[in-house]
């Protein structure tokens, strides 16, 4: 017999339902919160009320996507962290409903194992997947971290920014330039028409594996400030080159750290996960940098890199073939380690 998991996910500004079948992607809904736009970042009380009116048409949706009813599906998969808790709960409490009501299992996932084992959902684009052990770099809005992964549930975090995500350097960078939110996807394709050597900022890189971007951000935020002195229209003149100038900062700090972390390990299956993972110039980086050094690279379907429900339900359906669940007692929690 088959197993159907209903994933759920709700962690930040996306309301989002899957179903997938022994792993294979049945259906993947994913409800953008537009409410956000105009305060330039995710407003969490506004998020929470989004969800609410949301769920119950994204599931559904899902649901006939996927040809199936509530009573097809064995297990829900729900995000129990981290993330908003406000958003968090909206997910924790309708997953809870769904499983007493069908009478089946309630199973907790970790967000940031979402990323990273969103390469294992079968898709008819996807033949390979990563070997264990692999190293993966997840860079999304909230973190940067560098993990090994020995098995599907077993990972460890090797390395981690000490301050801003980079996904926070892209989004709170293009804030200062007047772009919209979220900034990433919008100076990935601005710097494609940009001199990326243009501008020098500063670059921390601290000892070991660790990551910092918030002198980055300090270093820009000085540098359009001393250029809109002299001339008011620099941003707006120069908006390519300085895309692509920031962007190659970020890109170069991410896979210097890469490689380090890879001779350090003696780990070559290097894998990207998280939003930013969908970032062109970072994509094209690791596939470089892994010809010369014999790497084998997994990078992920853009649509499962930024948040989205499939993720989790990978998750749960590694857990379902556990028999991991949780109990109605399960809570979301903010803030959450492996
Ligand atoms: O994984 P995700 O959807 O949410 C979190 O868990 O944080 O990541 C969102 C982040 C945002 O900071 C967004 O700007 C960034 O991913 N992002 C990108 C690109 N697409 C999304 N950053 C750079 N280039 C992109 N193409
Ligand atoms: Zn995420």
């Amino acid at each position: 017999m088959s197993v159907l998991i209903l994933g759920i996910e709700s962690s930040c500004d996306d309301t989002s339902a899957a179903v997938i079948e022994d792993g294979r992607l049945l259906s993947n809904v994913i409800g953008n919160q537009q409410v956000h736009r105009e305060y330039g970042g995710v407003v969490p009380e506004l998020a929470s009320r989004a969800h609410q009116a949301n769920i119950i048409p994204v599931v559904d949706k899902a649901l006939r996507e996927a040809s199936k009813t509530p009573g097809d599906i064995q297990a829900v998969a729900f995000t129990k962290g981290p993330g908003l808790l406000g958003s968090l709960l909206v997910g924790a409490s309708f997953a809870k409903g769904f499983a007493l009501a069908q009478k089946i299992p309630l199973i907790e996932v970790n967000h940031l194992q979402g990323h990273i084992l969103s390469h294992f959902i079968k898709t008819d684009k996807t033949d390979l997947y990563p070997e264990f052990p692999f190293l993966c770099l997840l860079v999304s809005g909230g973190h940067t971290q560098l993990v090994v992964v020995r098995n599907y549930l077993d990972m460890e975090i090797i390395g981690k920014t000490i301050d801003d995500a980079a996904g926070e350097a892209f989004d709170k960078c293009a804030k200062l330039m007047g772009l919209d939110y979220p900034g990433g996807p919008i100076v990935d394709k601005l710097a494609r028409d940009g001199d990326p050597n243009a501008f020098q900022f500063a670059k921390p890189l601290p000892k070991g594996l660790d990551f910092s971007f918030s002198g980055l951000k300090t270093s820009f935020l000085y540098f359009l400030r001393d250029n809109l002195r002299q001339d008011e229209n620099f941003v707006e003149n120069r908006k390519t080159d300085l895309c692509a100038s920031l962007q190659r900062t970020i890109v170069d700090i991410l896979v210097q750290k890469l490689i380090r972390a890879s001779k350090l390990m003696g780990i070559k299956n290097i894998a990207l996960a998280g939003g930013v993972a969908a970032n062109s110039a970072l994509r094209e980086a690791v596939v470089a940098v892994g010809k010369t050094r014999g790497w084998t690279v997994f990078l992920p379907e853009p649509r499962f890199t930024t948040d989205n429900a499939a993720m989790i339900a990978i998750v749960g359906y590694y857990k379902f073939l556990e028999g991991d669940f949780a109990g109605m007692d399960a809570v979301p929690m903010a803030r959450l380690p492996f």
